[in-house]
């Protein structure tokens, strides 16, 4: 991608590498985080087990990451504003990793068994739902209105994406265009709506607000594909969760979309029956078509150019710390290992 020069101006600081983008977003998440324990506890028992057990587990915390980091590349200060908008959007991702796992019968989260695996899928629904309702508890002690429409816009375009996703489970003709529009609303919303929040918190106008929305939801896009890629390719200790959920479900991801698009009519009908059946059994099979169609290269570079438009939309944005660290994210969210 060739780098806008603005006339007068340094050139961009390089984007960050993971470790410095810690570093520098550290303060503000340890305040999350203290944030997000204090506010999940229930006086019920069973709330503050399950809670408990997949928030300590920790996930990579991107989201809220993001949060902060717009705001400060916006020129804020990240204040208890981002923190509480930070720790709504982690709990609202939480929900849905809750209710996911029910979904799509996982098994292994985090590095560790699923709450559904361990307590079942009712426990997990509604502790799924708990979290869901404390986030909106958290959003009215912000007492702005224009942050409640934005999440609730953004959970309901979420709920939407996850039922289109049901209609095409089991689906052979589910092409590239129909993925796309399912992994929008499934995950880069609620990216978009993290990292505009933070602009927003941080009191800039609607046009920069635009461009940290436009940044997280190309990123939003790119870290899904990734996430696809690596339920075909990662290593699975380092995954934290098992490989070949979405086959095994009968849901065509793009490294098995592109193999049914380019491989001879033999091969295309014995995936289709695949995906129609949802056979985990004929994951070498599946691999071996996704590699002669080099499915994973092709979904790679679909990632690495939705990461770069997300780069791009950063354009025009006073060079900062902050800002370097968002490219860094960018690049990190197609380039991770888990
Ligand atoms: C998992 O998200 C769900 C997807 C959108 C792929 P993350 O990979 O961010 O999960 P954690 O929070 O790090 O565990
Ligand atoms: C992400 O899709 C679903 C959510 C937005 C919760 P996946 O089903 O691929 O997520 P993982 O792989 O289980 O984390
Ligand atoms: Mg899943
Ligand atoms: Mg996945």
């Amino acid at each position: 991608m060739s780098a806008v020069v603005h006339p007068n101006s340094k050139p961009a600081r390089p984007a960050l590498p993971l470790p410095q983008i810690q570093a520098l977003a550290a303060p503000d998440m340890a305040a999350i985080d203290a944030l997000i324990r204090r506010r999940l506890a229930s006086d019920v028992v069973l709330i503050n087990q399950i809670a408990e057990h997949i928030v300590s587990a920790g996930g990579k915390r991107l989201r809220p990451m993001l949060v902060a980091l717009a705001g400060r590349a916006c020129g804020g200060d990240a204040g208890a504003e981002h923190h509480q908008l930070a720790a709504i959007i982690e709990f609202i991702h939480t929900s849905t990793l809750l209710h996911d796992d029910v979904v799509d019968e996982s098994d292994l989260r985090r590095g560790r068994s699923t709450a559904n695996a361990l307590w079942g899928n009712a426990p997990s629904v509604l502790v799924g739902d708990f979290l869901y309702s404390r986030s909106f508890q958290l959003m009215v002690e912000l007492d702005r209105m224009e942050v409640m429409r934005i999440l609730a816009d953004t959970t309901n375009r979420i709920a939407e994406g996850e039922v289109l996703q049901l209609l095409h489970v089991h689906n052979p003709d589910t092409d590239e265009a129909a993925y796309l529009r399912v992994i929008e609303r499934k995950t880069a919303v609620l990216f978009a709506a993290g990292t505009q929040l933070g602009a927003l918190a941080s009191g800039v106008d609607a046009a920069t607000q635009r461009k940290l929305y436009d940044y997280g939801m190309y990123l939003g896009y790119a870290f899904q594909i990734a996430d696809d890629v690596l339920d075909y390719a990662a290593d699975a200790a380092d995954l934290g969760k098992n490989l070949g959920d979405d086959l095994a479900e009968g849901k065509a991801t793009l490294p098995l979309i592109h193999a049914m698009a380019h491989s001879d009519e033999a091969v295309r009908a014995r995936l289709r029956g695949i995906v129609e059946n949802g056979d985990a059994g004929a994951m070498p099979e599946v691999l071996a078509a996704i590699r002669a169609t080099g499915g994973l290269d092709y979904s790679r570079r679909r990632a690495f150019e939705y990461a770069a438009a997300a780069e791009g939309a950063l354009d025009g944005l006073p060079d900062s710390e902050a800002l370097a660290a968002l490219r860094g994210l960018a690049r990190y969210a197609v380039e991770r290992t888990h």
